[in-house]
């Protein structure tokens, strides 16, 4: 084959093309997927590869646009894409609790249509952010933690989920159901990453109240006996809470079922300073070519106080952008290369409202653009 008919760009090599779906959605969402796409497009340029973007509208602004807040063939064209990089989605606006269509059912339907039931959320400290977290620096030590969070059962999807009318007035009910399969998926995933980091898995459940997290701690009893390497221990959700903030360096991996991840996780990012800077991947088992398909977004929410101002940190969409290159496309060093020049960037002295510095959200973001190494000069070796 001759250059040409590879596709090549004036190199030998033909240059890989990616197609990435990014959902700006509402409030910051815009702001931090702006900035995370111009970091992306500038590793490509460092390391020989270019995306193909295509953005779809979701959440409140699909409701706005649509009436829905995801269509059916915007979450084919996230399938079919190589991965999917979220803003955030959700706000005041939507929020009436009567209101038959919510921005958060665009999140829920994406996750489930996608089959991401595996949400990963690691937890680090950058020392330059460690001052804006309320607590004593002697805490926050050595912290580095990666909560798994199960993304596709329990109550966010159980069924019955309703408010209904009794003789005595209204009453509602949520569901909480796991099935073996489920917590047998999230669970061997979280002994998988354990073996690359400090070998050690915190199964977190409510087994003394909980069915479910019976069923929980016996399958993960079953696959830890599997895995004798790494150390297991199991730990109530109430204990947990407590020893995130006590002792936070004690933890490696945690995994936990759907709702305890969700509470759990915001907890653990008042260690990182400020929820901006946590990013977040969201993978299940479906492989492309390149790689893991999944969605990333930050751990924040919309932040409409602030939507459109400049003002939000883009650090935790910019990290779940280096998750995507990880995971999703393989590109590993580019992956590295943008969280060493997030640590560049902060250890120079940039730094957002959140973290009580001045920079915005187009500046912090190009001062990691302009510190995104190249394939010669990229350090290997870290990982999210
Ligand atoms: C999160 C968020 C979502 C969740 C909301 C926006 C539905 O809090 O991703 O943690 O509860 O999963
Ligand atoms: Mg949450």
């Amino acid at each position: 084959m001759t250059a040409a008919a590879a596709g090549s760009h004036g190199g030998n090599e033909p240059m890989t093309r990616y197609r990435i779906v990014a959902i700006p959605g509402d409030g910051v969402g815009p702001d931090v997927v702006a900035a995370a796409r111009r970091v992306i497009d500038l590793a490509g340029e460092r390391f020989g590869f270019t995306v193909e973007w295509h953005e779809i509208v979701a959440g409140g602004a699909g409701i706005d646009a649509y009436g829905v807040p995801l269509r059916d063939e915007d979450l084919d064209a996230c399938r079919e894409a190589d991965a999917v990089l979220l803003g955030a989605l959700g706000g005041p606006r939507w929020d009436d609790p009567r209101a038959a269509v919510r921005p958060e059912q665009g999140l829920l339907a994406l996750r489930r249509g996608l089959g991401l039931f595996a949400n990963l959320r690691p937890v680090t400290v950058f020392p330059e952010a460690a001052g804006a977290s309320p607590l004593r620096p002697e805490l926050l030590e050595g912290v580095d933690m990666l909560i798994i969070r199960e993304l596709t059962g329990g109550l966010y999807y159980g069924r019955p989920s309703e408010e209904r009318a009794t003789s005595d007035g209204r009453e509602a009910v949520d569901t909480l159901s796991y099935s073996e399969a489920e917590i047998r998926r999230v669970v061997e995933l979280a002994f998988e990453l354990a073996r690359g980091r400090r070998r050690q898995v915190t199964s977190v459940d409510k087994a003394n109240i909980l069915s479910t997290s019976r069923l929980w701690r016996s399958i993960a009893e079953e696959i830890g006996a599997r895995h004798p390497d790494i150390a297991l221990e199991h730990r109530l959700v109430d204990s947990c809470a407590m020893v995130l903030v006590t002792r936070p360096a004690s933890f490696d991996v945690i995994v936990t079922e759907n709702m305890f991840g969700d509470i759990l996780s915001d907890e653990a990012s008042v260690l990182a300073g400020s929820l901006g800077m946590l990013p977040s991947a969201s993978l299940g088992e479906r492989r492309t070519a390149h790689g893991l398909h999944g969605l990333f977004e930050p751990v924040h929410g919309s932040a409409p106080d602030i939507a459109g101002q400049d003002r939000a940190n883009p650090i935790g969409t910019i990290l779940s952008g280096a998750m995507l290159l990880r995971w999703s496309l393989g590109q590993v060093e580019a992956a590295d290369a943008v969280e060493a020049a997030v640590r560049a960037a902060l250890a120079d002295g940039h730094s957002t409202p959140d973290l009580g510095g001045g920079d915005g959200t187009a500046s912090m973001a190009e001062a990691i653009a302009q510190r995104l190494g190249s394939r010669a000069t990229a350090p290997s070796g870290a990982r999210a």
